[in-house]
């Protein structure tokens, strides 16, 4: 009962917020003009380059990245982790300028995504669907997108094991049972699926997760690791390392970003204020690092070690931008505009030639220089479908302050 009301003062609060008008409610964190130019400059320029990208691109498959070398572009089928970001990106492009044939290959993609909804081989479902189908029920509210996304939070919860407390991110041997800090970015789609149906199963699945990951994740200085392997009968953690970090003690910087954004969406949709606490831990101890750039965008890891010659990662810069323009709304003044100000610093620098494309070059991707996968040297200093997609959500996010 009081789990009930708890979702429904959420639900309300979430509708409210939709409609603040953001320049009352935070009249310290002010856009600057000249930025506020340059994003809808971005937006104009992001069109052209899904356009290219979306011409190239055959029936079934996503874009990942692009191989400057070869010239060619690289595609997954729609089981990949990043099968959502194309047609999320070109929903939000949507929302901006209205452009009908942004819509029209959104909804393509979609009807190719659909079927995995009912895929029980992987924690991304969050990514998968949640960056598509969600962002396509903000556009309209089609009760058959609903049923797929609730759907796929079902075959999410399905990897959920209560003698762990959470999700299983990669299927292993028996004896292992692995869970990667990305893994808190799935849990927007589990508190979706209790709003909509009140069915709380969901809402504590994601609640549970949290807990355990802020227990065993996170270093005293709030950095974490990247995979804990979890004993799946005891839920004792046999192991902490690293899968695509430079070492198991390392600070892998997508791991950082991907946590701070999952805490930041932890309060805002618990209001449980030990979450406000480890997100804003987890941003002091990116924004106070010594190895934290003054561009602000980060190594590909914290403790690369041919630091200051390592290569960045756009994308962690991109998705700290966005994590950044939520949490700046819940902290204090003084932190909020440190926040604020970060993402707005992030915001330039991505804009910049420096990271992003020249029209009609990057295999239509709008950013450069992002990491995937350095161990595995695979999308090492190249574009990433989630760089663009969480530089657009940001830019989305810092345009709201003007209003
Ligand atoms: N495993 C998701 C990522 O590369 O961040």
């Amino acid at each position: 009962m009081k789990l009930k009301l708890l979702i429904g003062a959420i639900a309300l609060s979430a509708t409210t917020l939709s409609n603040y008008c953001f320049s009352q409610a935070y009249p310290y964190l002010k856009p600057e003009t000249r930025v506020l130019k340059i994003i809808e400059k971005n937006f104009t320029d992001a069109t052209g380059q899904y356009k290219l990208m979306a011409g190239e691109l055959a029936p079934g498959q996503f874009p990942k990245s692009y191989d400057s070398l070869s010239g060619k572009l690289e595609t997954s089928n729609s089981g990949w982790w990043c099968s959502g970001f194309f047609p999320g990106s070109l929903l939000m492009l949507y929302q901006e300028n209205h452009d009908q044939s942004l819509l029209t290959e959104a909804n393509r993609k979609l009807w190719e995504l659909e079927k995995e909804q009912y895929n029980t081989h992987t924690h991304d479902l969050g990514f998968m669907m949640y960056c598509s189908f969600g962002n396509a029920i903000k556009i309209a509210p089609k009760p058959e997108d609903k049923q797929i996304l609730l759907n796929s939070a079902k075959s999410l919860a399905t990897r959920f094991s209560p003698k762990v407390g959470c999700i299983k991110s990669w299927d292993s041997k028996p004896s292992d049972y692995l869970v990667i800090i990305d893994n808190m970015m799935n849990l927007e789609l589990l508190f979706w699926a209790t709003r909509e149906t009140g069915d709380s199963s969901y809402y504590k699945i994601a609640v549970t997760h949290a807990n355990t990951t802020m227990k065993n994740h996170y270093r005293a200085d709030y950095s974490s690791y990247h995979v804990i392997n979890y004993n799946p009968e005891t839920g004792e953690v046999q192991q902490r390392k690293t899968a695509q970090g430079y070492a198991n003690e390392s600070a892998w910087a997508r791991g950082q970003v991907w946590g701070l954004y999952g805490y930041t969406v932890m309060y805002r949709e618990t209001k449980d204020k030990k979450y406000l606490e480890q997100a804003e831990h987890i941003a002091h101890f990116i924004l106070t690092n010594p190895n934290l750039p003054a561009d602000k965008i980060p190594y590909w890891d914290f403790n690369a070690p041919n630091i200051p010659n390592a290569l960045r990662d756009a994308s962690a810069g991109a998705i700290m931008a966005s994590a950044l323009l939520e949490l700046c709304r819940y902290a204090d003044k003084k932190e909020a505009l440190n926040y604020f100000n970060t993402a707005q610093t992030i915001l330039k620098n991505l804009s910049s030639p420096v990271y992003k494309a020249a029209a009609g070059t990057n295999g239509g991707f709008i950013l450069k220089h992002s990491v995937g996968h350095m161990p595995q040297k695979t999308e090492v200093d190249a574009p990433l479908s989630y760089a663009d997609y969480y530089f657009i959500e940001a830019m989305k996010r810092y345009k709201k302050f003007a209003k």
